[in-house]
Protein backbone atom coordinates (compact mmCIF):
# COMPACT_ATOMS: atom_id res chain seq x y z
CA UNK A 1 0.00 0.00 0.00
CA UNK A 2 1.63 3.45 -0.96
CA UNK A 3 2.03 6.04 1.78
CA UNK A 4 2.05 8.77 -0.98
CA UNK A 5 -0.75 10.20 -3.27
CA UNK A 6 -0.41 9.27 -6.94
CA UNK A 7 -1.34 12.20 -8.38
CA UNK A 8 -0.43 11.23 -12.36
CA UNK A 9 -4.30 9.59 -12.19
CA UNK A 10 -7.43 11.61 -12.86
CA UNK A 11 -8.68 10.35 -9.12
CA UNK A 12 -5.45 11.36 -7.20
CA UNK A 13 -5.25 8.17 -4.32
CA UNK A 14 -3.23 6.28 -2.43
CA UNK A 15 -5.43 3.20 -2.30
CA UNK A 16 -3.95 1.76 -6.42
CA UNK A 17 -6.93 2.53 -7.65
CA UNK A 18 -5.65 2.20 -11.05
CA UNK A 19 -5.39 -1.85 -10.31
CA UNK A 20 -9.52 -2.10 -10.25
CA UNK A 21 -10.52 -0.77 -13.31
CA UNK A 22 -14.31 -1.75 -12.54
CA UNK A 23 -14.31 1.10 -9.38
CA UNK A 24 -11.67 3.24 -11.02
CA UNK A 25 -14.61 3.74 -13.74
CA UNK A 26 -17.42 3.91 -11.66
CA UNK A 27 -15.36 6.69 -9.18
CA UNK A 28 -14.50 8.64 -12.46
CA UNK A 29 -18.42 8.59 -13.33
CA UNK A 30 -18.98 10.37 -10.27
CA UNK A 31 -16.62 12.58 -10.40
CA UNK A 32 -18.23 15.36 -12.73
CA UNK A 33 -21.45 15.04 -10.57
CA UNK A 34 -18.85 16.12 -7.94
CA UNK A 35 -17.48 18.64 -9.82
CA UNK A 36 -21.11 20.23 -10.81
CA UNK A 37 -22.35 20.01 -7.04
CA UNK A 38 -19.24 21.86 -6.35
CA UNK A 39 -20.21 24.65 -8.99
CA UNK A 40 -23.87 24.73 -7.94
CA UNK A 41 -23.60 24.19 -4.10
CA UNK A 42 -20.42 25.07 -3.23
CA UNK A 43 -18.81 28.67 -2.33
CA UNK A 44 -20.62 31.49 -4.31
CA UNK A 45 -17.97 33.84 -3.96
CA UNK A 46 -15.78 34.38 -6.98
CA UNK A 47 -11.74 33.61 -6.89
CA UNK A 48 -8.79 33.48 -9.20
CA UNK A 49 -6.84 31.23 -6.56
CA UNK A 50 -6.56 30.25 -2.76
CA UNK A 51 -3.57 29.14 -0.80
CA UNK A 52 -4.92 25.88 -0.28
CA UNK A 53 -3.08 22.58 1.36
CA UNK A 54 -3.64 19.72 -0.57
CA UNK A 55 -2.89 16.25 1.33
CA UNK A 56 -0.10 14.12 -0.58
CA UNK A 57 1.13 11.67 1.89
CA UNK A 58 -0.54 10.05 4.69
CA UNK A 59 2.71 9.19 6.32
CA UNK A 60 3.88 11.35 10.18
CA UNK A 61 6.06 13.63 8.20
CA UNK A 62 4.86 16.42 5.41
CA UNK A 63 1.70 14.92 4.89
CA UNK A 64 0.21 18.25 2.94
CA UNK A 65 1.45 20.50 0.04
CA UNK A 66 0.22 24.30 0.22
CA UNK A 67 0.37 26.42 -2.73
CA UNK A 68 -2.32 28.62 -4.77
CA UNK A 69 -4.80 26.68 -6.46
CA UNK A 70 -7.88 27.61 -8.29
CA UNK A 71 -11.01 25.73 -6.02
CA UNK A 72 -12.65 23.96 -8.84
CA UNK A 73 -9.07 22.22 -9.89
CA UNK A 74 -8.85 21.09 -6.25
CA UNK A 75 -7.31 17.93 -6.31
CA UNK A 76 -10.00 15.58 -4.61
CA UNK A 77 -8.86 12.07 -3.69
CA UNK A 78 -8.85 9.13 -1.90
CA UNK A 79 -6.39 8.45 1.11
CA UNK A 80 -6.36 6.58 3.75
CA UNK A 81 -4.20 5.98 6.41
CA UNK A 82 -1.06 3.18 5.97
CA UNK A 83 -2.36 -0.16 6.44
CA UNK A 84 -1.24 -1.68 9.79
CA UNK A 85 -1.12 -5.87 8.71
CA UNK A 86 -1.57 -7.19 12.08
CA UNK A 87 -4.77 -5.18 13.46
CA UNK A 88 -7.14 -6.83 15.34
CA UNK A 89 -10.72 -5.88 16.36
CA UNK A 90 -9.96 -3.93 19.33
CA UNK A 91 -13.37 -4.67 21.00
CA UNK A 92 -17.03 -6.22 21.21
CA UNK A 93 -17.93 -9.77 20.53
CA UNK A 94 -15.27 -10.35 17.71
CA UNK A 95 -12.08 -8.65 19.76
CA UNK A 96 -9.04 -10.31 18.60
CA UNK A 97 -9.87 -11.22 15.25
CA UNK A 98 -8.28 -10.06 12.36
CA UNK A 99 -9.46 -6.33 11.26
CA UNK A 100 -12.17 -6.96 8.42
CA UNK A 101 -10.92 -6.04 5.00
CA UNK A 102 -13.82 -6.74 3.18
CA UNK A 103 -17.65 -5.98 4.70
CA UNK A 104 -18.82 -9.16 6.81
CA UNK A 105 -22.15 -9.85 5.24
CA UNK A 106 -24.33 -9.54 8.68
CA UNK A 107 -23.21 -6.38 8.79
CA UNK A 108 -23.67 -4.74 5.13
CA UNK A 109 -26.66 -2.74 6.02
CA UNK A 110 -25.48 -1.41 9.15
CA UNK A 111 -22.12 -0.29 7.77
CA UNK A 112 -23.69 1.46 4.73
CA UNK A 113 -26.03 3.43 6.92
CA UNK A 114 -23.06 4.43 9.30
CA UNK A 115 -20.90 5.62 6.51
CA UNK A 116 -24.21 7.39 4.81
CA UNK A 117 -24.93 9.40 7.62
CA UNK A 118 -21.16 10.19 8.16
CA UNK A 119 -20.87 10.86 4.50
CA UNK A 120 -24.13 13.28 4.46
CA UNK A 121 -22.78 15.55 7.10
CA UNK A 122 -19.51 16.47 4.70
CA UNK A 123 -20.89 18.10 1.59
CA UNK A 124 -23.59 19.33 3.86
CA UNK A 125 -21.39 21.78 5.90
CA UNK A 126 -20.04 23.08 2.80
CA UNK A 127 -23.84 23.79 1.73
CA UNK A 128 -24.54 25.88 5.10
CA UNK A 129 -21.09 27.88 4.73
CA UNK A 130 -21.58 28.64 0.61
CA UNK A 131 -22.13 32.60 1.42
CA UNK A 132 -19.97 33.69 3.80
CA UNK A 133 -17.46 34.16 1.28
CA UNK A 134 -18.67 37.52 0.71
CA UNK A 135 -18.42 38.73 4.33
CA UNK A 136 -14.97 37.29 5.48
CA UNK A 137 -13.24 39.33 7.85
CA UNK A 138 -9.96 38.65 6.66
CA UNK A 139 -8.38 36.63 3.47
CA UNK A 140 -7.12 34.93 6.20
CA UNK A 141 -10.39 33.93 7.58
CA UNK A 142 -11.73 33.62 3.92
CA UNK A 143 -8.75 31.36 2.88
CA UNK A 144 -9.40 28.97 6.14
CA UNK A 145 -13.40 28.69 4.89
CA UNK A 146 -12.51 27.30 1.64
CA UNK A 147 -9.78 25.25 2.88
CA UNK A 148 -12.34 23.64 5.13
CA UNK A 149 -14.62 23.59 2.50
CA UNK A 150 -12.97 21.49 0.02
CA UNK A 151 -11.64 18.91 2.89
CA UNK A 152 -15.34 18.52 3.48
CA UNK A 153 -15.68 17.90 -0.34
CA UNK A 154 -12.56 15.09 -0.14
CA UNK A 155 -14.30 13.91 3.01
CA UNK A 156 -17.25 13.44 1.06
CA UNK A 157 -14.76 11.66 -1.45
CA UNK A 158 -13.59 9.19 1.36
CA UNK A 159 -17.07 7.70 2.11
CA UNK A 160 -18.10 8.17 -1.53
CA UNK A 161 -15.55 5.71 -2.12
CA UNK A 162 -16.24 3.12 0.55
CA UNK A 163 -19.88 3.09 -0.51
CA UNK A 164 -18.43 2.35 -4.25
CA UNK A 165 -15.37 -0.32 -3.47
CA UNK A 166 -17.46 -2.58 -0.94
CA UNK A 167 -21.36 -1.77 -1.07
CA UNK A 168 -21.78 -2.45 -4.94
CA UNK A 169 -24.66 -1.17 -6.96
CA UNK A 170 -26.59 -0.11 -3.43
CA UNK A 171 -23.20 1.76 -2.49
CA UNK A 172 -23.54 3.69 -5.71
CA UNK A 173 -26.87 4.73 -5.42
CA UNK A 174 -26.20 6.51 -2.00
CA UNK A 175 -23.07 7.96 -3.61
CA UNK A 176 -25.65 9.44 -5.98
CA UNK A 177 -27.98 10.22 -3.45
CA UNK A 178 -25.15 12.34 -1.06
CA UNK A 179 -24.66 15.05 -3.89
CA UNK A 180 -29.14 14.89 -4.49
CA UNK A 181 -30.01 15.72 -0.79
CA UNK A 182 -28.78 19.22 0.11
CA UNK A 183 -28.33 21.01 3.16
CA UNK A 184 -31.98 22.88 4.11
CA UNK A 185 -34.01 21.35 1.05
CA UNK A 186 -37.81 20.92 1.45
CA UNK A 187 -38.01 18.19 -0.96
CA UNK A 188 -34.48 16.21 -0.05
CA UNK A 189 -32.81 17.42 2.95
CA UNK A 190 -29.78 16.38 4.79
CA UNK A 191 -30.19 13.46 6.97
CA UNK A 192 -29.66 15.02 10.19
CA UNK A 193 -31.40 18.27 11.56
CA UNK A 194 -28.28 20.82 12.93
CA UNK A 195 -27.12 20.42 8.93
CA UNK A 196 -30.42 21.64 7.24
CA UNK A 197 -29.47 24.82 9.19
CA UNK A 198 -27.68 27.97 7.07
CA UNK A 199 -24.89 29.07 8.81
CA UNK A 200 -25.21 33.16 8.07
CA UNK A 201 -22.86 34.56 9.75
CA UNK A 202 -19.02 34.57 10.94
CA UNK A 203 -19.50 33.96 14.72
CA UNK A 204 -21.90 30.90 13.89
CA UNK A 205 -19.51 29.35 11.58
CA UNK A 206 -16.73 29.61 14.56
CA UNK A 207 -19.05 28.42 16.67
CA UNK A 208 -20.10 25.94 14.02
CA UNK A 209 -16.82 24.78 13.27
CA UNK A 210 -15.86 24.96 17.57
CA UNK A 211 -18.75 22.74 18.43
CA UNK A 212 -20.41 21.43 15.66
CA UNK A 213 -17.87 20.19 13.38
CA UNK A 214 -16.43 18.89 16.68
CA UNK A 215 -19.56 16.51 17.05
CA UNK A 216 -17.77 15.36 14.09
CA UNK A 217 -14.31 14.44 15.39
CA UNK A 218 -15.97 12.16 17.97
CA UNK A 219 -17.97 10.32 15.89
CA UNK A 220 -14.88 10.00 13.34
CA UNK A 221 -13.19 8.99 16.37
CA UNK A 222 -15.34 6.00 17.10
CA UNK A 223 -15.61 5.26 13.56
CA UNK A 224 -11.40 5.25 13.02
CA UNK A 225 -12.14 1.90 15.64
CA UNK A 226 -14.11 -0.06 13.86
CA UNK A 227 -13.71 -3.56 12.99
CA UNK A 228 -13.46 -2.86 8.97
CA UNK A 229 -10.12 -1.70 8.75
CA UNK A 230 -10.76 0.81 5.13
CA UNK A 231 -13.31 2.85 7.10
CA UNK A 232 -11.09 3.12 10.00
CA UNK A 233 -8.30 4.08 7.89
CA UNK A 234 -9.97 6.41 6.02
CA UNK A 235 -11.48 7.91 9.59
CA UNK A 236 -7.82 7.95 10.75
CA UNK A 237 -6.86 10.63 7.81
CA UNK A 238 -9.83 12.85 8.04
CA UNK A 239 -9.16 13.21 11.85
CA UNK A 240 -5.75 14.35 10.68
CA UNK A 241 -7.69 16.89 8.33
CA UNK A 242 -10.12 18.05 10.87
CA UNK A 243 -7.41 19.37 13.42
CA UNK A 244 -7.38 22.63 11.30
CA UNK A 245 -11.09 23.00 11.31
CA UNK A 246 -11.47 22.71 14.93
CA UNK A 247 -8.61 24.82 15.03
CA UNK A 248 -10.51 27.50 13.06
CA UNK A 249 -13.08 27.02 15.35
CA UNK A 250 -11.36 27.65 18.74
CA UNK A 251 -9.02 30.84 17.45
CA UNK A 252 -11.86 32.30 15.70
CA UNK A 253 -13.69 32.52 18.74
CA UNK A 254 -10.56 33.26 20.94
CA UNK A 255 -10.08 36.51 18.47
CA UNK A 256 -13.72 37.57 18.80
CA UNK A 257 -13.30 37.41 22.82
CA UNK A 258 -10.22 39.10 22.25
CA UNK A 259 -11.32 42.11 20.52
CA UNK A 260 -14.22 42.06 22.89
CA UNK A 261 -12.12 42.11 25.85
CA UNK A 262 -10.02 44.77 24.63
CA UNK A 263 -12.98 47.36 23.66
CA UNK A 264 -14.69 46.77 27.09
CA UNK A 265 -11.34 48.07 29.08
CA UNK A 266 -10.78 50.30 26.71
CA UNK A 267 -13.88 52.29 26.55
CA UNK A 268 -14.67 50.34 30.14
CA UNK A 269 -18.14 49.53 28.78
CA UNK A 270 -20.03 45.82 28.51
CA UNK A 271 -21.84 47.23 25.34
CA UNK A 272 -19.76 47.05 22.71
CA UNK A 273 -21.84 46.92 19.78
CA UNK A 274 -21.48 50.77 18.73
CA UNK A 275 -17.86 49.96 18.59
CA UNK A 276 -18.35 47.50 15.69
CA UNK A 277 -17.83 44.79 17.99
CA UNK A 278 -19.83 41.43 19.53
CA UNK A 279 -20.67 42.29 23.13
CA UNK A 280 -20.13 39.00 25.80
CA UNK A 281 -23.36 38.37 26.29
CA UNK A 282 -24.17 37.66 22.67
CA UNK A 283 -20.88 35.89 22.32
CA UNK A 284 -22.62 33.58 25.15
CA UNK A 285 -26.06 33.03 23.65
CA UNK A 286 -24.69 32.06 20.40
CA UNK A 287 -22.15 29.36 22.19
CA UNK A 288 -25.88 28.35 23.91
CA UNK A 289 -27.64 27.63 20.56
CA UNK A 290 -24.35 26.03 18.76
CA UNK A 291 -23.62 23.50 22.35
CA UNK A 292 -26.98 22.71 22.31
CA UNK A 293 -28.04 21.67 18.78
CA UNK A 294 -24.79 19.88 18.71
CA UNK A 295 -25.57 17.91 21.81
CA UNK A 296 -28.19 17.03 20.25
CA UNK A 297 -26.37 15.16 17.39
CA UNK A 298 -24.94 12.49 19.58
CA UNK A 299 -28.81 11.37 19.48
CA UNK A 300 -30.28 9.61 22.93
CA UNK A 301 -28.49 8.96 26.16
CA UNK A 302 -29.83 5.33 25.58
CA UNK A 303 -29.35 3.40 22.55
CA UNK A 304 -29.77 -0.28 21.33
CA UNK A 305 -28.57 0.26 17.68
CA UNK A 306 -25.60 1.99 19.49
CA UNK A 307 -24.88 -0.87 21.72
CA UNK A 308 -25.36 -3.32 18.82
CA UNK A 309 -23.02 -1.38 16.52
CA UNK A 310 -20.45 -1.75 19.16
CA UNK A 311 -20.88 -5.43 20.22
CA UNK A 312 -20.96 -5.95 16.48
CA UNK A 313 -17.22 -4.44 16.03
CA UNK A 314 -18.19 -1.87 13.55
CA UNK A 315 -18.34 1.24 15.83
CA UNK A 316 -15.63 2.06 19.01
CA UNK A 317 -15.71 4.25 21.99
CA UNK A 318 -13.44 7.81 22.02
CA UNK A 319 -10.12 6.52 22.01
CA UNK A 320 -10.69 2.55 22.92
CA UNK A 321 -7.32 1.50 23.02
CA UNK A 322 -7.16 4.04 26.55
CA UNK A 323 -9.28 2.35 28.07
CA UNK A 324 -8.86 0.24 31.03
CA UNK A 325 -11.44 -2.66 31.37
CA UNK A 326 -12.67 -5.95 28.79
CA UNK A 327 -13.94 -3.76 26.26
CA UNK A 328 -16.94 -6.04 26.07
CA UNK A 329 -18.53 -3.59 28.66
CA UNK A 330 -21.38 -7.01 28.67
CA UNK A 331 -21.18 -6.51 32.59
CA UNK A 332 -20.56 -2.71 33.27
CA UNK A 333 -23.21 -0.06 33.71
CA UNK A 334 -22.83 3.94 33.45
CA UNK A 335 -25.28 6.90 34.10
CA UNK A 336 -27.06 8.74 32.33
CA UNK A 337 -28.92 11.98 32.08
CA UNK A 338 -32.64 11.45 32.75
CA UNK A 339 -35.33 12.89 34.10
CA UNK A 340 -36.00 11.32 37.61
CA UNK A 341 -39.18 12.03 38.85
CA UNK A 342 -39.77 15.08 37.00
CA UNK A 343 -36.18 16.64 38.20
CA UNK A 344 -32.80 16.76 35.94
CA UNK A 345 -30.78 14.20 37.16
CA UNK A 346 -29.25 10.86 36.15
CA UNK A 347 -30.09 7.20 36.26
CA UNK A 348 -28.15 3.86 35.70
CA UNK A 349 -27.93 1.87 32.68
CA UNK A 350 -26.13 -0.84 31.04
CA UNK A 351 -22.73 0.45 29.64
CA UNK A 352 -23.25 -0.55 26.29
CA UNK A 353 -27.03 1.01 26.05
CA UNK A 354 -25.55 4.19 27.26
CA UNK A 355 -22.22 4.70 24.88
CA UNK A 356 -24.01 7.70 23.24
CA UNK A 357 -23.58 9.13 27.17
CA UNK A 358 -19.74 8.02 26.99
CA UNK A 359 -19.08 9.95 23.81
CA UNK A 360 -21.10 13.16 24.85
CA UNK A 361 -19.26 13.10 27.82
CA UNK A 362 -15.63 13.06 25.92
CA UNK A 363 -17.06 15.50 24.20
CA UNK A 364 -18.74 17.65 26.97
CA UNK A 365 -15.02 18.07 28.55
CA UNK A 366 -13.32 19.01 25.13
CA UNK A 367 -15.75 21.75 24.53
CA UNK A 368 -15.44 22.82 27.96
CA UNK A 369 -11.15 23.47 27.23
CA UNK A 370 -12.33 25.95 24.98
CA UNK A 371 -14.35 27.79 27.13
CA UNK A 372 -11.56 27.52 29.72
CA UNK A 373 -8.99 29.45 27.23
CA UNK A 374 -12.15 32.24 26.27
CA UNK A 375 -12.05 32.65 29.78
CA UNK A 376 -8.23 32.92 29.94
CA UNK A 377 -8.26 35.45 27.54
CA UNK A 378 -11.30 37.91 29.46
CA UNK A 379 -8.92 37.43 32.89
CA UNK A 380 -5.88 38.20 31.01
CA UNK A 381 -7.94 41.42 29.97
CA UNK A 382 -8.62 42.10 33.41
CA UNK A 383 -12.29 41.58 33.31
CA UNK A 384 -14.45 39.55 35.46
CA UNK A 385 -17.23 38.33 33.11
CA UNK A 386 -16.89 34.53 32.16
CA UNK A 387 -18.46 32.13 29.31
CA UNK A 388 -19.53 28.87 30.25
CA UNK A 389 -21.36 25.54 28.67
CA UNK A 390 -25.03 25.93 29.81
CA UNK A 391 -26.55 22.84 31.03
CA UNK A 392 -26.95 19.47 29.10
CA UNK A 393 -30.79 20.06 29.93
CA UNK A 394 -31.21 23.63 28.21
CA UNK A 395 -32.54 23.93 24.43
CA UNK A 396 -32.60 20.26 23.96
CA UNK A 397 -34.53 18.95 21.01
CA UNK A 398 -33.54 15.25 21.63
CA UNK A 399 -33.07 12.76 24.32
CA UNK A 400 -33.98 12.87 28.17
CA UNK A 401 -34.46 16.38 27.95
CA UNK A 402 -36.31 17.20 24.79
CA UNK A 403 -39.47 17.23 26.64
CA UNK A 404 -38.81 19.55 29.09
CA UNK A 405 -36.94 23.37 29.74
CA UNK A 406 -34.63 24.07 31.27
CA UNK A 407 -32.52 27.50 32.34
CA UNK A 408 -28.44 27.52 30.86
CA UNK A 409 -27.81 26.72 34.67
CA UNK A 410 -30.08 23.67 34.48
CA UNK A 411 -33.36 24.99 37.13
CA UNK A 412 -36.49 23.12 35.22
CA UNK A 413 -38.82 25.96 33.78
CA UNK A 414 -42.13 25.64 32.71
CA UNK A 415 -43.25 26.18 29.15
CA UNK A 416 -44.69 29.73 30.20
CA UNK A 417 -41.55 31.07 31.54
CA UNK A 418 -39.36 29.38 29.20
CA UNK A 419 -41.22 31.94 26.27
CA UNK A 420 -40.83 34.55 28.97
CA UNK A 421 -36.93 33.97 29.64
CA UNK A 422 -35.46 32.58 26.40
CA UNK A 423 -34.83 35.71 24.60
CA UNK A 424 -32.01 36.24 27.56
CA UNK A 425 -30.13 33.18 26.49
CA UNK A 426 -30.99 32.69 22.69
CA UNK A 427 -29.80 34.78 20.09
CA UNK A 428 -32.78 37.02 19.40
CA UNK A 429 -33.75 38.96 16.24
CA UNK A 430 -32.02 42.04 17.65
CA UNK A 431 -28.94 39.48 18.21
CA UNK A 432 -28.64 38.60 14.82
CA UNK A 433 -29.00 41.68 13.05
CA UNK A 434 -26.58 43.19 14.77
CA UNK A 435 -23.82 40.22 14.28
CA UNK A 436 -24.99 40.57 10.81
CA UNK A 437 -24.47 44.26 10.27
CA UNK A 438 -21.02 43.73 11.45
CA UNK A 439 -20.50 40.71 8.11
CA UNK A 440 -19.16 43.56 6.06
CA UNK A 441 -16.29 42.20 3.93
CA UNK A 442 -12.62 42.93 4.38
CA UNK A 443 -11.10 41.93 1.35
CA UNK A 444 -7.94 43.94 1.01
CA UNK A 445 -4.80 41.95 2.35
CA UNK A 446 -3.01 42.93 5.83
CA UNK A 447 -7.13 44.26 6.87
CA UNK A 448 -9.40 43.12 9.27
CA UNK A 449 -12.88 43.59 10.41
CA UNK A 450 -13.65 45.61 13.26
CA UNK A 451 -15.13 42.81 14.95
CA UNK A 452 -12.17 40.17 15.76
CA UNK A 453 -8.67 40.39 16.71
CA UNK A 454 -6.06 39.10 13.80
CA UNK A 455 -4.72 36.04 14.53
CA UNK A 456 -1.43 35.38 15.83
CA UNK A 457 0.03 32.88 13.30
CA UNK A 458 -0.41 32.99 9.76
CA UNK A 459 -0.80 29.77 7.92
CA UNK A 460 1.99 27.55 6.71
CA UNK A 461 4.64 30.43 8.37
CA UNK A 462 3.15 33.00 6.26
CA UNK A 463 2.12 36.00 7.16
CA UNK A 464 -0.56 37.96 8.63
CA UNK A 465 -0.73 40.31 5.40
CA UNK A 466 0.00 37.21 3.01
CA UNK A 467 -2.35 37.11 -0.37
CA UNK A 468 -4.19 33.93 0.84
CA UNK A 469 -6.59 34.23 -1.39
CA UNK A 470 -6.75 36.38 -5.20
CA UNK A 471 -10.32 37.54 -6.15
CA UNK A 472 -11.61 36.53 -9.27
FE1 LIG B 1 -15.36 16.42 7.63
FE1 LIG C 1 -14.59 19.25 9.50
Amino acid sequence: MPVSADYSEKIPNNVDLHEDRRLQRALESWQPNFLSWWESMGPTLPTQDVYLRTAVNVGREGWAHFGHVAMKDYRWGIFLAERDGDRRIGFGAHKGEPAWQKVPGEYRAELQRLIVIQGDTEPASVEQQRNLGATAPSLYDLRNLFQVNVEEGRHLWAMVYLLHAFFGREGREEAEELLHRNSGSDESPRILGAFNEETPDWLSFFMFTYFTDRDGKYQLGTLKESGFDPLSRTCEFMLKEEAHHMMVGTTGIDRVVERTAQLMIEHDTDDVAALGAIPLDVVQKYLNFHYSVSLDLFGSETSSNVANYYTAGLKGRWMEGRRKDDHLLTGDSIMVDALVDGEIGQTEVAALVGLNTDLRREYVSDCQSGVNRWNRILADAGLPQRLYLPSVAFNRKVGAFAGIEATPRGERLTAEEWEARKDAWLPTEVDKAHVRSLMRPVHERGKIASWIAPPRNGINGKPFDYEYVRLG
